[in-house]
């Protein structure tokens, strides 16, 4: 049984959602570690609520990327993580980091991409004017939303709809999207090569 550890800023809903597919027995694997940059990140009560360790690890008390970056290796390395999972981690994490845990970080991001990376995708999508835009879960390479793309999921966006709808939608795509990811690579099917990612029937 892969354990997994999920690094969350924010409302940690797609770390809900992944916790709800575990608890339903959908997930071949555990999220033993839950750990936030944030100390109000709402992401480390919903892990302490769900019994899981939750853990603030505080950039100020850090002199640079590399050396947070560290303290979250060493954390992740003591605890046997074999999958680290990032649910709205607002931070880019170093060299140090990825070649820490090769093909073993998934990432997701809530535009289609390689369309609008970074922060705000959708509200760069919807600024755009597209008609169509989505999420995407995808390994973390050593540049900005650039991985092998696992899973993608379109989302239409809505005549006169505002930001927020489309949001919401896009959140519920996500919380699809993500335990069904994160299954695939506990039960070892996914295989990549160069930019492709296959999933093994
Ligand atoms: C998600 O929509 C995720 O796609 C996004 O942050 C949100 C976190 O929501 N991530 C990024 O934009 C990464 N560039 P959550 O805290 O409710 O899971």
């Amino acid at each position: 049984m892969k354990q997994i550890a999920v690094l969350a800023s924010g409302r940690g809903s797609n770390l809900e959602a992944i916790l709800e597919a575990e608890r339903r027995g959908e997930l071949s694997g555990q999220v033993v570690l839950v750990i936030s940059d944030r100390r109000d990140a709402l992401a480390l009560e919903k892990a302490e609520r769900a019994g899981v360790k939750a853990l603030f690890l505080d950039p100020e008390d850090y002199d640079g990327r590399e050396s947070y970056d560290q303290a979250l290796i060493d954390q992740l390395k003591s605890a046997g993580i074999g999958l680290v999972v990032l649910a709205g981690f607002m931070r880019l994490l170093s060299p140090l980091f990825v070649r820490s845990f090769p093909q073993q970080i998934l990432n997701i991001h809530p535009s289609l991409l390689p369309a609008f990376p970074g922060t705000d995708g959708v509200e760069q999508a919807f600024a755009h004017g597209v008609k169509v835009t989505g999420c995407t879960v995808h390994f973390v390479d050593e540049g900005l939303d650039s991985g092998p793309i696992i899973l993608q999921e379109a989302v239409p966006v809505i005549q006169r709809e505002t930001v927020r709808t489309l949001q919401e939608r896009i959140h519920g795509a996500e919380h699809r999207l993500y335990p069904t990811a994160i299954d695939l690579f506990c039960r070892d099917r996914l295989k990549v090569e160069g930019r492709r990612c296959y999933i093994i029937e």
